[in-house]
C-alpha cells in the first residue's frame, strides 16, 4: 500500500506529463493496485526522479477517480484526475487522433474537432494549476510532452517565480504540416511561456524555430528565440537534446544469470532457428509494424528466409485501445500475422510469435539477448528507446540493429543497419545482410553503438537539459541571481 503524502507538500522540482509513471489498475475483485505505465517517456524519467527529490503530477490512466498524493517507489505523485468525457476529448481526441497524426508526418490523418481543443485548454488548465500548487518558490518545473504544450504559458501567467522547461518527447513537424492545426499560434504561444523548450532531433527544432518565425516573426539567433515582452526581450531556448535510457541498468539486467538463463530458455521456446529476429513497439501505426511483416512475409514466400532458420518475434504492446485507427491497425496486424502463420508455420517452427501485451524490463532485457537481430522500422518516432535499450543490452557486442532513418536515434546510432521502411525491397535486403552479417563485423559495429549509449544516457540527457534551463532562466528580464 502506498504512502500518503501531505496533500500541501510543495517541491524545488515538479515533473508534469498527461501520464503517471504508474497506472491505477483495479484487480477483478475491487483490490486497488498500481502498475508501471507504457511507453517512453515514462523509461525516460523514472530513474532521474528516483534521484531527485521532486514530485510527478500527472494523470493515473482511469477515469472519474482522485486519488490524493502518494509515494510510489521514492516518486511523490500528485495524481490530477480526468472525466470520461474529458480522457475522449483530450486525451483520445486532440493528443492523439490530432497532434499524435499530425506530429508523425499526418501518417495517420489528423482529425481536427473545436470541442477536443477546448477540452485540451480546459485540460492543460488543470494540470497547470496542479503544477502550481505543487511547486515551491523558485521551483523549477519540467512540463513533458504534446499533450501539454499550453501548460508553459499557463504556468509563467500564474507563477513568473517558476523556471519553467518544456520536453517534446515526438517529433516537431515540418511547418507545411504543422500549419494545418487550426490552433497553430496557440500552440506555439504556450510553448513560448518556458524558458527552454527540448526537442530529440535538431530538425524537430528548427522546424519549431521556423514555425515562430512563420507565425510570430520574432527573431530567432541560433538556439535562442528573442520574445518581446513589454520593452524587454526574453530569451527562449529551444534545441535538441536527445533523449536517452538508463544504459548501466540495463547492461546489469542483462549481466544477470537468471536473465540470460530465460533468453536461452526464449531461444529453445522457439525451436533454436539459426536466427531470432525481434519487433518491441506500442502496437501504433507510425512503428513501420506493417512494413516489417511484408518484409518478413515476402522473404520466406521468395524463399530467401524460411521458417526453420528465422523467426520473428514481434511483441505489441496494447495502445490507445479506444482510438478508431490503432483499432483498425490491431485488426489488419493480426490478420497479417495469422495469415503468414498460416502459410508458412510448421508444426516445429512458427513463422511470426505475436505478442499483445507488454513485459517487465526484466524479460525484455532477455528478448533483447536472444534476439540476432533487432527490427526498429518506425515510419516516424521521436527517438525510440527501444533501439537504444537493445543495444545497451549487448555486453557480448553481439547482435545486429536494423534501423529506420526515420527514428531520432538514427542520428546517434549510426553504426546500426540503416534502412527506410516503406522502400520494402531494400528492408529485405538489410534484414538479411543483417542475419548474415559476419560475427566481427557485428561486433565492430555494436562496440561502437555501444559506446554512444553508455555515454549519452539518460542522466546526461537530464543534466544537460537542467544545467540550460537553470543558465537560461537567470538572465531573464525580472530574475536576478544577486
Ligand atoms: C509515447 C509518448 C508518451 C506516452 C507514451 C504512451 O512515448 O511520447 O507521452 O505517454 O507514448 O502512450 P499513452 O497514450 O498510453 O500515454
Amino acid at each position: 500500500q502506498p504512502d500518503q503524502t501531505h496533500p500541501d507538500d510543495v517541491y524545488s522540482m515538479v515533473i508534469v506529463s498527461n501520464r503517471l509513471p504508474v497506472d491505477y489498475d483495479e484487480q477483478p475483485d475491487g483490490t486497488p493496485g498500481w502498475k508501471t505505465s507504457p511507453g517512453g517517456l515514462v523509461t525516460a524519467l523514472e530513474p532521474i526522479m528516483r534521484a531527485a527529490d521532486g514530485a510527478w503530477v500527472g494523470w493515473a490512466g482511469v477515469a472519474d477517480r482522485e486519488f490524493a498524493p502518494f509515494e510510489n517507489d521514492g516518486i511523490s505523485i500528485v495524481p490530477v484526475p480526468l472525466s470520461e468525457d474529458e480522457i475522449q476529448e483530450y486525451y483520445e481526441g486532440f493528443s492523439n487522433d490530432t497532434l499524435w497524426p499530425l506530429y508523425h508526418d499526418v501518417i495517420a490523418p489528423p482529425t481536427y474537432h473545436r470541442e477536443w481543443w477546448d477540452a485540451y485548454v480546459r485540460v492543460n488548465r488543470r494540470f497547470a494549476e496542479a503544477a502550481a500548487r505543487a511547486a515551491d518558490e523558485g521551483a523549477t518545473v519540467w512540463v513533458q510532452d504534446y499533450q501539454l504544450q499550453l501548460v508553459p504559458k499557463m504556468l509563467r501567467e500564474t507563477r513568473p517565480d517558476l523556471v519553467i522547461g518544456f520536453f517534446n518527447h515526438i517529433p516537431f513537424p515540418a511547418y507545411g504540416i504543422y500549419s494545418q492545426l487550426p490552433w497553430r499560434r496557440q500552440v506555439i504561444e504556450g510553448l513560448l511561456g518556458a524558458d527552454v523548450i527540448g526537442f530529440q532531433r535538431q530538425a524537430d527544432a528548427g522546424n519549431f524555430q521556423r514555425a515562430v518565425r512563420r507565425l510570430y516573426g520574432y527573431t530567432t539567433r541560433g538556439a535562442v528565440v528573442e520574445v518581446p515582452e513589454g520593452d524587454d526581450v526574453r530569451r527562449v531556448i529551444a534545441r535538441h537534446f536527445p533523449i536517452s535510457i538508463d544504459a548501466e541498468g540495463f547492461e546489469q539486467l542483462a549481466r544477470r544469470p537468471d536473465v540470460q538463463a530465460r533468453a536461452k530458455e526464449i531461444r529453445e521456446g522457439l525451436g533454436n532457428p539459426k536466427t531470432v529476429m525481434l519487433g518491441v513497439d506500442r502496437l501504433d501505426y507510425t512503428k513501420g509494424i506493417r512494413h516489417r511483416l511484408k518484409a518478413f512475409g515476402e522473404l520466406l514466400r521468395d524463399g530467401r528466409l524460411s521458417v526453420s532458420d528465422a523467426s520473428l518475434v514481434q511483441v505489441a504492446s496494447p495502445s490507445r485501445e479506444r482510438v478508431e485507427t490503432y483499432r483498425q491497425l490491431r485488426d489488419e496486424i493480426e490478420l497479417t500475422v495469422g495469415r503468414l502463420n498460416g502459410d508458412y508455420s510448421t508444426i516445429s517452427h512458427q513463422a511470426i510469435a505475436y505478442l499483445h501485451h507488454g513485459y517487465p524490463r526484466e524479460e525484455m532485457a532477455a528478448l533483447y539477448l536472444a534476439a540476432d537481430v533487432m527490427l526498429v522500422t518506425a515510419l516516424r518516432d521521436g527517438m525510440n528507446l527501444v533501439a537504444k535499450e537493445y543495444v545497451a543490452s549487448r555486453f557480448d557486442e553481439d547482435g545486429v540493429l536494423v534501423l529506420s532513418e526515420f527514428a531520432g536515434a538514427a542520428d546517434e546510432l549510426r553504426q546500426s543497419v540503416l534502412v527506410n521502411p516503406h522502400d520494402i525491397e531494400g528492408l529485405k535486403d538489410a534484414m538479411v545482410a543483417a542475419a548474415e552479417m559476419p560475427r566481427k563485423e557485428r561486433a565492430r559495429r555494436m562496440r561502437a553503438l555501444r559506446r554512444r549509449v553508455r555515454d549519452y544516457d539518460v542522466a546526461r540527457w537530464s543534466a544537460d537539459f537542467l544545467e540550460t534551463l537553470t543558465g537560461n532562466a537567470t538572465i531573464r528580464p525580472g530574475v536576478r541571481d544577486d
